[in-house]
């Protein structure tokens, strides 16, 4: 497919009907409960998995593009700060269903959490807010090209690590919970191969 029939679908506009996809389901899916808790909790489940699906697309864009250059993998490159801002506002929406589940119902929320949720996860929302604040040319200019690589790469693999914890954890009571796992291993492994692809010169054989 030629990139100029990708063009409509890039940038804000892509980010503009990601969001407000994922804004229309998560209040569809908390409608569908009445707005109750479990409605809450169907969509702090659903964002997790969102949040996911689009922190390992914009995680694994540059890797990708570079093992298999396509236009697809062309396209997502080009478009993967785009991608990491809905991943943002996929986690936005996290925050305010874990918000409604702690003024629902309080007990259920103290149940489902512990200081290491905090912990980790005020961690993650940090990276989280730094590295989208980061995401634009005037900011990461701001902040300059070396500490810019090293915000977005412990970031990324501290948000990777944290996606493994929390997925994870729930493997022992539901086991098809491994299969999020998947997606988090390929991302990792796709990011080795691309540097170590990218480490080793290429020699030409000449007679
Ligand atoms: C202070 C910050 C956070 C709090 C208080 C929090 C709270 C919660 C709660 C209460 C649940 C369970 C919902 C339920 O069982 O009904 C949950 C699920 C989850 N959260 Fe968060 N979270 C936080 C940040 C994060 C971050 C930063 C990530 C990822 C980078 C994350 C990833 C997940 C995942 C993967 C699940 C499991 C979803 C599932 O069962 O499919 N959370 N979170």
């Amino acid at each position: 497919m030629s990139e100029s029939r990708h063009d409509w679908f890039e940038g804000w506009r892509l980010f503009a009907v990601l969001a407000l996809a994922l804004v229309a389901l998560s209040i569809w899916i908390a409608g569908m409960r009445q707005f109750e808790v479990d409605g809450v909790r169907m969509v702090i489940r659903f964002t997790a998995r969102t949040s996911l699906l689009l922190f390992c697309l914009a995680f694994g864009a540059a890797a990708l593009a570079r093992i298999w250059p396509n236009a697809f993998t062309r396209w997502l490159r080009r478009n993967r700060r785009y991608v990491g801002v809905t991943f943002a506002a996929s986690h936005g929406i996290h925050a305010i269903a874990i918000a409604a589940f702690a003024g629902i119902d309080p007990a259920g929320y103290a149940a489902a959490t512990s200081i290491a949720s905090y912990v980790f996860g005020g961690i993650g929302y940090a990276f989280i807010i730094a590295m989208t604040v980061t995401l634009f040319d005037r900011t990461a200019k701001a902040l300059g090209a070396s500490a810019w690589r090293r915000l977005h790469l412990t970031g990324g693999y501290y948000l990777l690590f944290q996606f493994m914890v929390s997925f994870g954890k729930r493997i022992p009571d539901m086991p098809l919970y491994a299969l999020f796992l998947i997606p988090l291993v390929a991302v990792f492994a796709l990011r080795v191969i691309s540097m170590a692809s990218a480490r080793t010169p290429r020699t030409i054989e000449t007679g």
